[in-house]
């Protein structure tokens, strides 16, 4: 899916989405007793309200808004077939085949799934509540819940805004994090830990029940989970930092500089799990191999699977000495490389061009946001 560079009215068309955004009462994909504390916003004007927020800060929060709720709608359905389904993550009914192979990676998949999720949708839910707060307009993607349910037996049959059964999954953290000389802020690019996973698509959820067999076929779609959780997590830990040297206001820097850490906090875990993908050929798509990390041709430290702590790397400059950090952390486009990244994963396959213009337009505004001295 190529984004749509054309945005014919979208000033106009993003005006009415955020307009009718907090009014109504949907997202069936979200817990029922966090969607109760969404406020309304009403807004006038022919851009958006900013309120007490500086124009930039709210921007920020609105792309951060936004990709909180994609982030709360693949993992709700990651939840639905292999998480654990309660009050707190309501929705689905499990696939114990799914969530078998899920656990080989680790016996408390089910757990670190559904808290990933729960995490999410309160930083969804917080964010929008916060701009409504302070007199800004919120966002809300309800009328883009258009993308089908996995038919297999435990999901919800409803309207998804995210795409996770045919997933391009790009796996550079795994080698860019365990770099010592190499910074994606100087332009320095990573080899693939699986090569296969970042070429064609992949189902990361069973998408019927015919993928729950054989046993290497559904082991092959929860390694291909495995990795995109790592995918996913280190986008939203990058994130944070980059947009938060453009925040204004220290109520918004606290705000960014304490949900960001929860995604380095998940990022680490999924790294983990990630390194305890077996080694297999997906029988149903011989095409997709998983390798053994730690035997040659890779192996060294480079995939050492138990390096789930950053290696220190160049950082700022290289007169200056290696650093642990994030990375990336480059400020400029961060938003715009945020949906680029998710769209070339082909999480937004099947999207319509309105989704596409109203994200856009939310990152260019994002990315458009300056720091001012107060
Ligand atoms: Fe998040
Ligand atoms: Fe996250």
């Amino acid at each position: 899916m190529k984004e749509s560079r054309s945005k014919p009215n979208h000033r106009a068309n993003r005006r009415s989405f955020l307009m009718k955004g907090v009014l109504a009462a949907g997202a069936a994909t979200a817990g029922a007793g966090l969607l109760a504390t969404r406020l309304s916003a009403v807004s006038h004007g022919p851009e958006e309200k900013s309120g007490r927020l500086t124009p930039g800060d709210a921007s920020i929060l609105r792309f951060l808004a936004a990709a909180e709720i994609l982030e709360t709608d693949l993992w709700q359905q990651y939840n639905e077939l292999g998480g654990i389904q309660d009050s707190e993550v309501p929705g689905g009914s499990g696939s114990p085949l799914y969530t078998d192979a899920l656990k080989v990676l680790d016996g408390d998949m089910d757990q670190y799934i559904h808290d990933n999720t729960e995490d999410e949708l309160t930083h969804e839910v917080f964010i929008n509540a916060y701009l409504a707060s302070k007199g800004a307009d919120t966002v809300d993607l309800d009328r883009f819940h258009t993308l089908p349910s996995s038919k297999a037996t435990g999901a919800q049959q409803i309207g998804r805004l995210t795409n996770i059964m045919q997933l391009t999954v790009d796996t550079t953290w795994w080698t860019r994090y365990r770099s010592r000389t190499k910074n994606p802020d100087f332009g320095d690019t990573f080899p693939q830990a699986i090569p296969t996973l970042a070429v064609g698509q992949h189902p990361a959820i069973p998408r019927s029940d015919d993928d729950l067999t054989p046993s290497d076929h559904i082991q092959a779609i929860a390694n291909t989970a495995g990795f995109h959780f790592g995918t996913i997590e280190q986008g939203g830990t990058s994130l944070y930092p980059s947009l938060a040297q453009r925040v204004t206001n220290v109520e918004v820097l606290r705000i960014v500089l304490s949900i960001g850490p929860t995604e380095a906090m998940h990022f680490q875990t999924w790294q983990d799990k990630a390194g305890n993908a077996p080694a297999l050929t997906d029988p149903k798509d011989p095409a997709l191999v998983f390798p053994n990390l730690n035997a040659s041709p890779l192996g060294g430290e480079d995939f050492q699977t138990n390096l789930i702590m950053p290696e220190p790397t160049v950082f700022l400059s290289r007169q200056l000495p290696a650093c642990s950090i994030v990375r990336p952390t480059g400020t400029k486009g961060a938003a715009m490389g945020a949906l680029t990244f998710l769209t070339a994963m082909g999480l937004f396959l099947g999207q319509s061009k309105e989704f596409f213009s109203f994200m856009t337009d939310l990152a260019e505004d994002a990315d458009e946001a300056r720091r001012d001295v107060e």
